[in-house]
């Protein structure tokens, strides 16, 4: 079942999303060679905490961090360690943050130190994948609109669209219907109306699209051990577009 957001809903998942999004912008700057994932994670569980918001991944399903961090080949649901990010990495973080039981969902690449010139493209298009994907959204458009705009986009470059995992809708809950997937045909889908709520996530591989699941029963990394990029935002469909939640 779609839930449409009441206005009052969506000013309340604004409030989660900006918070979330403010704990992309000062998490930023403590991404460097060096750092643990873990050390990632407690700082913006901590910092999520103190502006009021709740990390929602923390034992969502048994997770057992508050943040996912993801490494190079991992590409989702990467559990936060006493890995230490090197010079050249990539690092994904993907966390949910629930304010008064409204949910918002946020993924950021982040570049660790010096990263070779192809893995700082795959980042750029991934980023540009999305943007292309939120490009097509409006009432009336379908969900088949937003997987094409993404996948015709990233195939240019030969990357590999992952297609196993998919957006979906967010409220009160972290996943709701519908499935957001980033591959489709135009005009095919659900059809979207003025008041969805969908966290849109391109996850894009430098090599193949296949993936697998490492022996922690959580992270997805790919078959290839290719580097992998995602970017999500949280946003609410409207009458001739959209408007980004987990923002500023
Ligand atoms: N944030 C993820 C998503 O984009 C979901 C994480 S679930 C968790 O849908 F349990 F791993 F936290
Ligand atoms: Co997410
Ligand atoms: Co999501």
């Amino acid at each position: 079942m779609i839930n449409i957001k009441s206005p009052r809903e969506i000013q309340l998942m604004k409030e989660a999303g900006h918070i979330n999004y403010l704990a992309h912008q000062y998490i930023e700057k403590f991404i460097k060679p060096g750092v643990t994932t873990l050390q990632l994670d407690e700082m913006i569980n901590s910092y999520v905490t103190k502006l009021g918001g709740y990390c929602s991944c923390y034992h969502y399903e048994g997770f057992p961090k508050h943040t996912c961090i993801s490494v190079n080949d991992e590409v989702v649901h990467g559990i936060p360690s006493k890995r230490k990010l090197k010079n050249g990495d990539i690092v994904k973080l993907d966390f949910t943050v629930r304010k008064d039981g409204y949910e918002s969902d946020m993924t950021r690449t982040y570049l660790v130190g010096t990263v070779s010139e192809d893995v700082q493209n795959l980042v750029l298009h991934t980023k540009e994948a999305l943007e292309k994907g939120l490009s097509v959204v409006k009432a009336g458009a379908k969900i088949g609109d937003i997987g094409y705009a993404i996948s015709s986009y990233a195939k240019k470059f030969g990357y590999g669209v992952v297609e196993e995992l998919v957006g979906h809708g967010i409220g009160t809950n972290m996943h709701e219907d519908p499935e957001v997937p980033n591959f489709g045909e135009k005009g095919k889908g659900l059809t979207l109306k003025e008041g969805m709520t969908l966290a849109i996530e391109p996850m894009i591989n430098m090599g193949s699209k296949s993936v697998c699941m490492l022996d922690n029963d959580w992270t997805i990394v790919t078959e290839d051990e290719s580097f992998s990029a995602h970017f999500e935002h949280t946003i609410v469909v409207t009458k001739d577009g959209y408007e980004i939640l987990t923002g500023e």
